[in-house]
């Protein structure tokens, strides 16, 4: 959703925060602007689209100074008009500031100020925090700032800057993430940490509730009650170069393609296959912890929901420990039962999403262990919980989550092998699970290699404009996974069913312009999966099977088949849905779609 980059040091800040914008257009915005200080005044420059557009723009400006803040504006409160972009400014036009986030007693606070004479132009609630921390200022920014916080209701991530203080960069935070780069010399201030990577890999995570005031050669943090609060700078490792497609025409196919090597580093380290065990040591529970847990709740949103369908099979077949999967959006509204016993994992590549992280909230306050699988450091996920995993899976900048998502089933299977072996499972069971997790890799690249002859077959799908994905047991979130993949990149409507519930219902749909993707791996479940294919089939439906290499049977049964290595069953995640990624990805190329900024959908969903 919307971004925010500031920088205050000795550069020109103008490229900065282009290139700064830039790097923020994968959280997906619909219009972005600039406030620069120059010559003791604010220079602004806004613009809707893309930030070419603004780019061009700014080009007509002086927009010389080291110190200014840049937005990319996700519309909420008012259109996508350029009186509604971000930065703001004060009544007098000597404040600018960006925000992130909802203020909640916005209107209140803008008949307030309307009474006293303001005037306003946008129909945003950052602007009544502009003229409001304006009204409240006489000399000190600092503290108009936080004066003007202290009436405010809701979330912001935000920076101010001010003509009279060319030296200073004040950025708040409640609710709504923002993170200061730590340069030499300079300092950096952004709504994540990808746009910073190119200056420093050094960062301090504000908290909710604090202040940050920013100088050149220093910051210093208070909290509510203008408290100073001691930060501690994090490095991050994730590299400059991974945030780049380096040489794919997209993030997503990059992304794609990255999965095996990216799989690799999120078990590197972390099992131990003598004793046939996982070790994932963030998870601050002792083996007495570990074995009172009595149940499992996995709590995320859109594909890392169905990746924690995944994992709940892993956990209830190798730790025996009854899991559920709960859509955050629901969990917080049922008043769900949770008890000491109960362990509750947040699964987020973001780390930042709204609805998990009030669900996990919500967790705590009722007494479970909770803890976060998460891809993004520092993200309020993974501090406000009390422990669990990064998933290491460098930067995802496409909109559409797929490495995250094989990587958060990765972390799930070991997490569920590590409770499995203090539980019930023999060293020889372990053994079995990670030397198959072992050769995930060699298989993903398998699957990566036949990326021609699935683009081939996924051009003669482009013009349907509905279709199911079909799966059983641990291939139907894939089935899952695989439509939301189309739905979002291709803008095809798919819905994901089990196979076995195709008669009890959406059957009734099929025909040959309603053609079905299935998944008849060789599992278990191969049989009842096939018989449900062959009812497909008979009502004349187009099919295309994701089969098992070797079952040359499934030739004859669909229009194409999509051959993948054979893997253990609860492994299948991490290879089974690759096909499908692709398959959306080329789909959605050969329809002209914005593969990576898919239309309104943003890649970190920061509102409830
Ligand atoms: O950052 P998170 O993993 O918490 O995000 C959750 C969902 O918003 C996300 O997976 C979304 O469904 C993606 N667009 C899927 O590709």
């Amino acid at each position: 959703m919307c971004g925010i980059i500031g920088y205050i040091g000795k550069k020109d800040t103008l490229p900065v925060l282009i290139q700064g914008l830039r790097r923020l257009e994968y959280r997906g915005y619909d219009s972005a602007g600039i406030a620069i200080i120059n010559d003791q005044k604010i220079q602004r420059v806004r613009s809707v689209g893309k930030i070419d557009t603004l780019a061009e723009k700014v080009k007509d400006f002086d927009l010389s100074g080291t110190v200014g803040i840049a937005h990319t504006r996700w519309a909420t409160h008012g259109g996508v008009t350029e009186e509604n972009a971000h930065p703001h400014v004060s009544l007098d036009g000597k404040l600018a500031i960006c925000h992130n986030g909802i203020i909640e007693n916005y209107r209140e606070l803008k008949d307030e100020l309307e009474k006293k004479g303001f005037t306003f132009v946008s129909e945003t609630d950052t602007e009544v925090l502009a003229h409001l921390i304006g009204s409240l200022y006489s000399g000190n920014l600092v503290s108009s700032v936080e004066a003007a916080l202290m009436r405010v209701r809701g979330t912001y991530g935000l920076v101010v800057v001010h003509a009279d203080h060319p030296d200073m960069i004040v950025a708040a935070r409640m609710g709504s993430p923002l993170v200061i780069g730590v340069g030499k010399g300079e300092y950096f201030v952004a709504s994540d940490a990808t746009p910073l990577l190119p200056y420093t890999s050094d960062m301090v995570f504000l908290d909710d509730g604090e202040v940050a005031v920013i100088s050149r050669d220093s910051f210093e943090t208070f909290s509510k009650t203008h408290t100073h609060v001691e930060k501690e700078v994090t490095t991050i490792e994730w590299s400059e170069a991974e945030a780049q497609t380096q040489g794919y025409p997209h993030f997503m196919i990059k992304e794609i393609f990255d999965q095996p090597t990216v799989f690799e580093d999120a078990i590197r380290g972390r099992y131990d296959l003598e004793e046939g065990t996982a070790r994932l040591s963030g998870l601050n529970m002792t083996d007495t912890q570990m074995r009172s847990v009595k149940r499992v709740i996995l709590i995320a949103c859109g594909t890392a929901s169905y990746a924690g369908m995944a994992g709940k099979y892993a956990f209830e077949r190798l730790a025996g420990i009854p899991t559920e999967v709960d859509v955050a959006s629901e969990f917080r509204y049922r008043d769900p039962i949770i008890d000491s016993e109960t362990l509750v994992f947040g699964i987020s590549q973001s780390g930042e999403t709204a609805d998990t992280l009030a669900a996990l909230r919500e967790a705590k306050r009722k007494g479970a262990f909770v803890r976060g699988i998460v891809n993004v450091v520092g993200s309020t996920i993974a501090r406000e919980t009390d422990g669990g995993t990064y998933i290491h899976a460098g930067p995802e900048l496409a909109v559409a989550s797929t490495k995250a998502y094989t990587n958060m089933v990765a972390i799930l299977i070991l997490y569920a092998l590590q409770f499995g072996r203090l539980k019930r499972l023999t060293p020889a069971t372990g053994q079995r699970v990670l030397k198959a997790l072992l050769e995930v890799p060699h298989k993903m690249n398998r699957v990566l290699e036949m990326r021609e002859k699935i683009k081939e077959i996924a051009r003669t799908y482009k013009d349907y404009h509905n279709m199911y994905f079909l799966g059983r047991g641990i291939n139907y979130p894939i089935a899952l996974e695989g439509s939301l993949k189309l739905k979002e990149i291709a803008y095809i409507h798919s819905e994901g069913y089990q196979g076995g519930e195709m008669k009890h219902g959406p059957i009734a749909l099929l025909s040959k312009d309603f053609p079905v993707v299935a998944i008849m791996a060789k599992d278990q479940l191969y049989e009842k999966m096939r018989s449900n294919v062959e009812e497909v089939r008979a009502r004349g439906a187009r099919l295309l099977l994701i089969a098992t290499e070797g079952d040359e049977s499934a030739k004859s049964l669909a229009d194409d088949v999509i051959y993948v290595p054979e893997t253990m069953e609860l492994l299948q995640p991490l290879v089974n849905t690759l096909p499908l990624q692709i398959f959306a990805y080329e789909i959605a190329v050969a329809l002209g779609r914005d593969v990576d900024r898919p239309r309104n959908l943003a890649k970190s969903v920061t509102v409830e």
